[in-house]
């Protein structure tokens, strides 16, 4: 066997994908040696409990709760710890000491990323980050290398696996929402604190990681418009699935064009989209992105957006980058110098909107609402009368109007304006279509 230099790696945090991580360390020592040319010795694991169970059987004498004594002499760093604290300081701890980082922890990115990347630039060290979005996909080199002499215009799909799991499931099986939400759980879906997945938190820190890369310019957590999925009920669902469609958090990243001033606009919403388009067959933990550019079209990146395993994948092609790196010699290649393009506010944007209301069933009606729209100026794409037969809004008339495409701040002005209508009960429900 050639006889390889010896690269040492810190591995931070044991939990769904650290335990993947080290486990793949160790198993395929061989196979890494001879494609690095480095023998990646796993010098340690920092956890918080030595006495937690784990997904996957560990040397004890690997474990440690020293995580800073662990990264001093390290060649790679690998922080799967997650959150802002401690991680942003054993990351700057180990860049401070000439170690490459490999992380996939969007939520500091999202809003400590300038920080961190100018420290790696003012030492020399690489950070990398294939797995803080979309998990097992490649997005981020893409993004960063191949797409770079591009002009990307937008970026649309499903960036978080757990709310693609629990909706799906709500659609495909009928699953209520905090079954559905357990069995994410089990899989390695979730974050550690689940509200950061169900209100959307997390998708909107990867959008943030999206744009930054895709418009060259700073765009932290801060400027994404963000609504979870909370609010999404089995009757929304269901409804959607009548009129032909499916119920998808997504993350959408766009170059706006006003008065021929420049913008961006970042959001993350619940938004229905056809049965027909692609977005629609992406089920259970999968994410799949569509990245729109100038001069190379439309392109699709689908697979894995969430789990241990697959996760461990993205990260291990990093340590593989670094490995290379460090036996090359040279510095890391840091991110392209960042702008401050502006970001617009949601009510810039334009949509199409489709508004559920429960109205009293008699004449005049239909005529009121056509003009609160119209008023509004905002225009009907579709409508649709039905009697309610059973439950609280029973001999009402559920009102599903399909709007064309209109501003924002004019649809949901319309919207409260209908809120506010005599006529109109209740407003069942406003989602964005999205797709079409
Ligand atoms: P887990 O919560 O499953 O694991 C976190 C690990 O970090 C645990 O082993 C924990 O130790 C350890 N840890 C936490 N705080 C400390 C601390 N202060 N000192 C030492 N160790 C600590 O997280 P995941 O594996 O799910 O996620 C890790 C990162 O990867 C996160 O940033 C996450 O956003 C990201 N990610 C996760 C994906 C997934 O599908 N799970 C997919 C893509 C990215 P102990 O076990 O002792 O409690
Ligand atoms: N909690 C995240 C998700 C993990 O569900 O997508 C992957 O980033």
């Amino acid at each position: 066997m050639t006889d390889h230099r010896t690269l040492r790696v810190a591995l931070l945090g044991a939990g769904s994908v650290g335990s993947q991580v080290a486990n793949l360390l160790l198993e395929r020592a061989d196979e890494l040696a001879e494609r690095t040319g480095a023998r990646l010795e796993l010098a340690g694991i920092a956890v918080r409990d030595l006495d937690a169970p784990r997904d996957v059987e560990l040397p004890r004498e690997l474990l440690t709760t020293d995580a800073s004594e662990l990264i001093v002499g390290s060649d790679i760093v690998i922080e799967l710890m997650g959150g802002i604290e401690p991680a942003r300081t054993f990351i700057l701890e180990a860049l401070g000491s000439g170690a490459d980082v490999v992380t996939g922890n969007k939520a500091l990115l999202a809003t400590h990323g300038a920080e961190i990347f100018d420290v790696a630039d003012q030492v020399g060290a690489s950070v990398s980050y294939e797995a803080a979005v979309a998990g097992a996909i490649p997005i981020i080199r893409p993004l960063k290398d191949s797409l770079a002499g591009d002009r990307v215009t937008r970026i649309f799909g499903i960036v978080n696996g757990s709310t693609n799991y629990i909706l799906d499931r709500m659609d495909r099986d009928g699953l209520a929402a905090d079954e559905a939400m357990r069995i994410a759980a089990e899989l390695g879906y979730l974050e550690a604190d689940p509200t950061l997945d169900v209100e959307g938190f997390d998708a909107a820190q990867k959008a943030a990681i999206l744009a930054s890369l895709a418009f060259h310019t700073k765009v932290s957590i801060d400027d994404v418009h963000r609504e979870g999925i909370g609010s999404v009920t089995a009757e929304m669902i269901e409804s959607a699935r009548r009129a032909g469609y499916v119920v998808k958090l997504l993350a959408v990243c766009e170059r706006l064009q006003e008065d021929g001033e420049e913008s961006i606009s970042v959001r993350v919403y619940p938004a229905l989209i056809s049965r027909e388009h692609p977005l629609a067959s992406v089920h259970g933990g999968n994410n799949a992105v569509f990245v729109e550019a100038e001069a190379a079209g439309a392109l699709m990146f689908y697979g894995a957006g969430a789990g241990g395993i697959e996760t461990a994948s993205a990260i291990m092609g990093d340590v593989v980058s670094a490995a290379r790196r460090h036996i090359a010699g040279g510095v890391g290649v840091g991110e392209s110098p960042r702008g401050t393009v502006p970001v617009a506010p949601i009510g810039r944007i334009e949509t199409r909107y489709q508004i559920r209301l429960e109205v009293a069933d008699q004449p005049g009606v239909l005529e009121t609402v056509a003009r609160v729209v119209r008023e509004g100026g905002v225009s009907v794409a579709a409508l649709e009368q039905t009697t309610i037969e059973s439950g609280e809004g029973a001999g009402r008339a559920q009102l599903v109007i399909g709007t064309h495409r209109a501003k924002e701040q004019a649809l949901s002005d319309t919207v409260r304006r209908l809120a506010e209508s005599d006529v109109v009960e209740r407003v069942a429900s406003v989602l964005r279509v999205e797709g079409e």
